[in-house]
C-alpha cells in the first residue's frame, strides 16, 4: 500500500492531490503557519478563497516552503459578489496578485446563486482564465446538476471537480453518481463535518480497531469512495493526523458501517437558495 498521497487524474488530463489542507477561518498569519506545516508532513495541496480573506498568508506559507511551483497544487475561488465576465477576471487576478503566483492550479466559481443568475458568464470567464495560463483547471463550488448541465450545454465545456459539501452525516450518493457519468471530480467540504465526527461513538469504535482516530477512518473513507478531500486544521498535530491515512485499509463492513451513518445533514447553507454577495 503507498504511504504517500494519491493523485487524481481529472477531466482536462492534470493531476489533482486526492488530499489538501482546507484554510477557512484561519486568519492570514494561522494560514501562513499551517500550509508552512502542511508542507513539512508531505501535503502538496492547499485550498482556499478569496472570501476566506487570508490568500496573502497562504502565499507566505508557500513561499516560507520554498518548494518548485509545479511541486504543489493551489486552489481558490471567486466570491459571490464578484460573479459576471469581467468582475471575475479581475477577482481572480486580485486573487492571484495576493498569493503571489502567476497561476493558480484550480479555479472555483464559490457558489452558483441561481437567482443573480450569472454562473454561466463567470464560467466563461474562468475560461478565459484557462486559455491565459492563469488557472491550470477549473471548477465549481456547490453546484446542482442543473447547474453544471448548463455550463456544459451552453459553453461545451465541463468543470473539472465540483466541491460540495459531504461528509458521513451528508454523503450525497445521487449527486456524486451525476459527477461520476459527467466526469467530474467529486470534492468534500467538511470532510470532517466540522470536527463533528471526532465525537460518533460508530466512528470511534471503528477507529479503535486500526488504532487510528475517527477523523482518520472518515477521511480513508472518502478516499475509498474516490472523493478529494481537505480537511481544514489549524492545529499542527490535526494537520499531521489528518495525513497519517495512507498506511491502513477499511474493511468492506466498517466501510458499510460508515455508509450507514447518512441522515442527510446538512451542515452548510443550500446552493439553491444561498445568495449572499458581499
Ligand atoms: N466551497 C465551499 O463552499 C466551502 C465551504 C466550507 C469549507 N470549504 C473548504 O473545505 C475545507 C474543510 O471544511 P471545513 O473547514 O468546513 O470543515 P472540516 O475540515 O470538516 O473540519 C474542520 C474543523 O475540524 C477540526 N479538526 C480538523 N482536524 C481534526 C482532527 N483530526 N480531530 C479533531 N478535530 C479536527 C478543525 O479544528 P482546528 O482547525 O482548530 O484544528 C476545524 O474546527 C475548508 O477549510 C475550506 O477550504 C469550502
Amino acid at each position: 500500500m503507498s504511504k504517500s498521497v494519491p493523485y487524481i487524474t481529472l477531466n482536462d488530463d492534470k493531476m489533482m492531490p486526492q488530499l489538501g489542507l482546507g484554510v477557512w477561518k484561519a486568519s492570514e498569519a494561522q494560514a501562513r503557519e499551517a500550509v508552512r506545516h502542511a508542507f513539512e508532513t508531505g501535503y502538496r495541496s492547499i485550498d482556499t478563497a478569496a472570501a476566506y480573506n487570508n490568500e496573502r498568508g497562504v502565499g507566505e506559507g508557500l513561499k516560507d516552503a520554498a518548494l518548485p511551483r509545479e511541486s504543489y497544487f493551489v486552489t481558490t475561488k471567486v466570491w459571490n459578489a464578484d460573479q459576471g465576465a469581467q468582475a471575475a477576471h479581475e477577482a481572480a487576478l486580485r486573487s492571484l496578485e495576493q498569493l503571489g503566483l502567476d497561476y493558480v492550479d484550480l479555479l472555483l466559481i464559490h457558489w452558483p446563486l441561481p437567482d443573480k443568475n450569472l454562473y454561466v458568464k463567470t464560467w466563461k470567464a474562468l475560461i478565459a482564465l484557462k486559455e491565459e495560463g492563469r488557472a491550470l483547471s477549473i471548477g465549481v463550488s456547490n453546484f446542482n446538476p442543473v447547474h453544471l448541465q448548463r455550463l456544459i450545454d451552453e459553453t461545451g465545456v465541463t468543470p473539472a471537480v465540483n466541491q460540495i459539501e459531504t461528509h458521513p452525516y451528508f454523503q450525497r450518493a445521487d449527486l456524486r453518481e451525476v459527477h461520476r457519468k459527467l466526469g467530474i471530480h467529486t470534492e468534500a467540504w467538511s470532510p470532517l463535518a466540522q470536527g463533528k465526527v471526532t465525537e460518533d461513538p460508530a466512528l470511534r469504535a471503528i477507529a479503535d480497531k486500526y488504532g487510528k482516530t475517527p477523523a482518520q477512518v472518515v477521511l480513508r473513507w472518502h478516499l475509498d469512495n474516490g472523493v478529494i478531500v481537505i480537511p481544514k486544521s489549524v492545529t499542527p498535530e490535526r494537520i499531521t493526523s489528518n495525513f497519517a491515512v495512507f498506511d491502513f485499509a477499511l474493511s468492506d463492513e466498517d466501510r458499510a458501517r460508515i455508509d450507514a451513518l447518512d441522515r442527510n445533514e446538512r451542515l452548510g447553507p443550500d446552493p439553491e437558495t444561498f445568495n449572499l454577495d458581499t
